[in-house]
C-alpha cells in the first residue's frame, strides 16, 4: 500500500487534529509542518521530532515538497494558502471548515481543486460518526416520516465555526431539499472572537427549505440547553416522530411507532477519530485516482448559510438564496412595534398586494 507524504499549514487546534490522525494513519508519513508561532512550531516538534518545522508556508512548500498539504490556518488564510498549495505537485488536499470566509473565496477553492482533479478532503467530522450515519439512515428510510423542523441549541460556538458543521449535516439531511431563505438575528454587544473570526454574542438563525422544513439553530457563548449538562442539542421533528441527539456524543433518542415512549440508543464511536476517517477516505481517492466532491460541496453550501445569517443580520432582512443573487436593501426609516401615524409612506398589511 502507498505512504503518502504529508505536511501540515497552521499547527494549532485543527492542524493538531490532522497531524495526530496522519501520524497515527497507515496511509501517511506526516513530514513537515509550518506556523508563523514559534510556540506552535515548538509544540508540534516535540510531539513528532523528525519533522520539519518552517515559519511560513512558503518555505515549506518549496523546501519539503509532499504528496499532500492539510490547510489548518485561520479561514481568511484559506485561499491564498489552497491556491499556492494546489499549484504545487500535489496528489491530495485538506481544506479546514470553514473553507474560507466567504462562500466565494470558498467556491474558488475548489474550483482550483477540481481543475487539477484532486481529491480533497474537508473535516465536517460529524458526518462520518457512527451514530450521525444511523441517524441519517433512519430519518432518509422514513423513520420519523417527513422531515418537518430541525432545532439546534448550541452553547459555546457560533454560526461559522461550530453552526457551520451543524448545517452542513441538515443539508446532507436534507438529501436534495434547498434552502431557500435565512433569516437572523444577532446580538454581539460582547465582542467576541473565535478562531481567527469576529462572531456574535448571540444569535437565532431560521432557514427555511424548498419543502417547507424549518432549520431553527440558536448559537453563542452562553445558550441555555433545554437538557441541563448539555452543551448542543438537535431535534429533528418529523410527520411521525422525533430524533434527538448531541452532536459529537455517541448516543440519540428517538420516539416513533416502533418506539412509543422514546428510546435512548447508545452507539460504539469508530475507533479512528473524525480527521482519520476523512484523511483515510482521502488516500483511498488517491490510489484510485477518483475524486469524490460531495463533502466539499455541502460544506460551501453550508458555508453559503452562515455567510447569508451574517448578512441577514447586518442587513435587517431575509436573504432569499442563491447568496450570488444577493444585494442589500436601502436602509429602511421603518420601526415595527412603533405607532404608524398615518402618513410617512409604506404598505397596508390588510391589503397585501397577491404575491408573484
Ligand atoms: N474540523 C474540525 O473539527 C476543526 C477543529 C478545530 C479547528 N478547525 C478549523 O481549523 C482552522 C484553524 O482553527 P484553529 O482552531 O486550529 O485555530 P488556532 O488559532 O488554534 O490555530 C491556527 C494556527 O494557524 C497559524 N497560522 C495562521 N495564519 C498562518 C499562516 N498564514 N501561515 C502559517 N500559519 C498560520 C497560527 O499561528 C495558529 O497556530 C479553522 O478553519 C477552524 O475552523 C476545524
Amino acid at each position: 500500500m502507498k505512504t503518502y507524504t504529508a505536511a501540515v499549514i497552521g499547527a494549532g487546534t485543527g492542524g493538531q487534529l490532522s497531524m495526530a490522525a496522519l501520524a497515527n494513519s497507515p496511509s501517511y508519513e506526516l513530514v513537515a509542518v509550518a506556523d508563523l508561532s514559534l510556540e506552535a512550531r515548538a509544540a508540534a516538534s516535540a510531539r513528532y521530532p523528525n519533522i520539519n518545522a518552517f515559519s511560513s508556508y512558503q518555505q515549506l512548500l518549496s523546501d519539503c515538497p509532499t504528496d499532500i498539504i492539510c490547510v489548518a490556518t485561520w479561514p481568511t488564510s484559506h485561499l491564498e494558502i489552497a491556491h499556492a498549495a494546489v499549484a504545487c505537485d500535489l496528489t491530495g488536499i485538506l481544506v479546514e471548515k470553514p473553507m474560507a470566509e466567504t462562500a466565494v473565496n470558498g467556491r474558488q477553492i475548489l474550483n482550483a481543486v477540481q481543475a487539477r482533479r484532486l481529491p480533497v478532503a474537508v473535516p465536517h467530522n460529524l458526518l462520518v460518526m457512527t451514530h450521525i450515519r444511523e441517524i441519517l439512515a433512519r430519518v432518509n428510510n422514513g423513520e420519523i416520516g417527513d422531515l418537518r423542523l430541525v432545532e439546534i441549541e448550541c452553547s459555546g460556538w457560533d454560526i461559522i465555526n461550530a453552526g457551520i458543521h451543524w448545517l452542513n449535516f441538515v443539508i446532507t439531511l436534507a438529501a436534495g431539499d434547498q434552502p431557500v431563505s435565512v433569516l437572523t438575528a444577532i446580538d454581539k454587544t460582547s465582542r467576541t472572537y473565535r478562531d481567527g473570526m469576529q462572531v456574535e454574542t448571540e444569535a437565532v438563525t431560521y432557514v427555511q427549505f424548498e419543502s417547507g422544513m424549518r432549520v431553527v439553530m440558536h448559537t453563542g457563548d452562553y445558550i441555555r440547553i433545554a437538557e441541563p449538562g448539555r452543551d448542543t442539542l438537535f431535534r429533528l421533528i418529523g410527520t411521525q416522530g422525533s430524533i434527538d441527539f448531541y452532536a459529537w456524543q455517541s448516543c440519540y433518542s428517538m420516539q416513533n411507532a416502533q418506539f412509543p415512549n422514546r428510546q435512548l440508543i447508545d452507539v460504539s464511536p469508530a475507533a479512528s477519530s473524525g480527521h482519520q476517517l476523512h484523511l483515510d477516505r482521502l488516500a483511498e481517492q488517491m490510489r484510485l485516482g477518483v475524486a469524490d466532491y460531495t463533502v466539499a460541496e455541502s460544506s460551501l453550501a453550508a458555508l453559503e448559510l452562515c455567510e447569508a445569517a451574517y448578512l441577514s443580520a447586518t442587513h435587517g432582512c431575509v436573504v432569499n438564496l442563491p447568496l450570488s443573487a444577493f444585494s442589500p436593501p436601502p436602509n429602511a426609516d421603518w420601526h415595527p412595534g412603533r405607532a404608524y401615524l398615518g402618513h410617512g409612506g409604506g404598505r397596508d398589511g390588510r391589503r397585501l398586494p397577491k404575491k408573484t
